[in-house]
């Protein structure tokens, strides 16, 4: 891969995105893309060429990805509807592609025939990106800890979350290390057609994770154990929380809570030489969200 490659992030504002654009800049890898809906809210740093466009906006994409080699792909949608589009789209002009998957997706079934809706989508994406003659990398991480983040709001005003499924067991991962391992598939040889099960180092449930945030914060912070319908009522009340996800989120936690406990991969050291960030870790560089 050349150095001066140009690479273009969608999903650049976000979680993931932000830290793939930081450490592109970082690792001064070519020129830094970013596609947003919003620019000036964006808060994107001055070296990456912003453009504004909507993913399901076939023009707008078009122009954001003409003359870009690689593509950091993260689907923001909660159906493949306008993949057919989007891969079409990136294929006319990029080579490659490195996709934001998710560990939803379940090896040896058809999109049609996953369990979860997460996994329906994104291994859609996913075939779709393999039917196309584009060269690609997906990433399928375990759940992210930057989820945790929706418990600032109650950790603000006490010293308690109250939620549903608290013995649901994680392998919560640092977005910087997902950012890591995708920024050594958009700028290193050797990625192509990879499927890297990402997780974090070590698995907490959801009671320790608050447990983890007071021992970080030095309050004595506990989980209030909900039933799933007050949770969905909580939720659904919850102006920041998309409502359409209330139930494919509860019925991923129960699904979790029935499934054996999730397996530790060492892909992000073994991709990019560091080991998986620890959720305390993660917490110290979020502290101040919920103080
Ligand atoms: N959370 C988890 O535990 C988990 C686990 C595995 C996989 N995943 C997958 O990771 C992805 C989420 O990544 P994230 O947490 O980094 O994202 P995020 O923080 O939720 O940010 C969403 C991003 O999507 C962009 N976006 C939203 N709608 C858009 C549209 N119509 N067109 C273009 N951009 C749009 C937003 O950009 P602007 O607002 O700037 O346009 C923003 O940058 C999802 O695909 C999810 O399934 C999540």
């Amino acid at each position: 891969m050349t150095h001066n490659s140009t690479i273009l992030v969608t999903g650049a504002s976000g979680n993931v995105g932000r830290q793939v654009v930081s450490q592109l800049l970082a690792a001064r890898s070519g020129t830094v893309r970013a596609l947003t809906r919003t620019p000036a809210g964006a808060g994107l740093p001055s070296q990456v060429d912003v453009r504004q466009g909507d993913l399901s906006d076939p023009v707008a994409l078009e122009a954001a990805v003409a003359g870009a080699d690689v593509v950091f792909l993260m689907w923001p949608f909660h159906s493949a509807e306008p993949a057919v589009v989007v891969v079409d789209t990136i294929k006319h002009h990029a080579r490659r592609v490195v996709f934001l998957s998710s560990g939803a997706v379940q090896d040896g079934f058809l999109p049609e025939q996953q369990h979860h809706p997460v996994g329906r989508s994104h291994a859609r994406v996913e075939q779709l990106i393999e039917q196309s003659a584009l060269s690609w990398t997906y990433l399928r991480p375990s759940t992210f800890a930057a989820n945790t983040l929706w418990w600032a709001d109650q950790l603000r005003a006490g010293d308690v979350v109250h939620g549903a499924y608290g013995a649901v067991p994680m392998a919560l991962l640092h977005e910087a290390d997902i950012a890591a391992v995708a920024v050594r598939a958009l700028t290193e040889d050797g990625h192509d057609r990879a499927t890297y099960h990402l997780t974090g180092p070590e698995v907490l449930t959801q009671a320790e994770q608050v447990r983890t945030i007071g021992q970080v914060l030095g309050r004595p912070l506990q989980w209030v154990e909900l039933s799933r319908e007050a949770a969905r009522r909580r939720l659904l009340a919850d102006d920041s929380f998309p409502d359409t996800f209330v139930e494919p989120l509860l019925d991923g936690y129960a699904d979790m809570l029935a499934a054996p406990r999730p397996t530790i991969t060492h892909t992000v050291e073994a991709v990019t030489g560091t080991p998986a960030r620890t959720y305390r870790a993660w917490v110290c560089d979020h502290a101040a969200d919920f103080r």
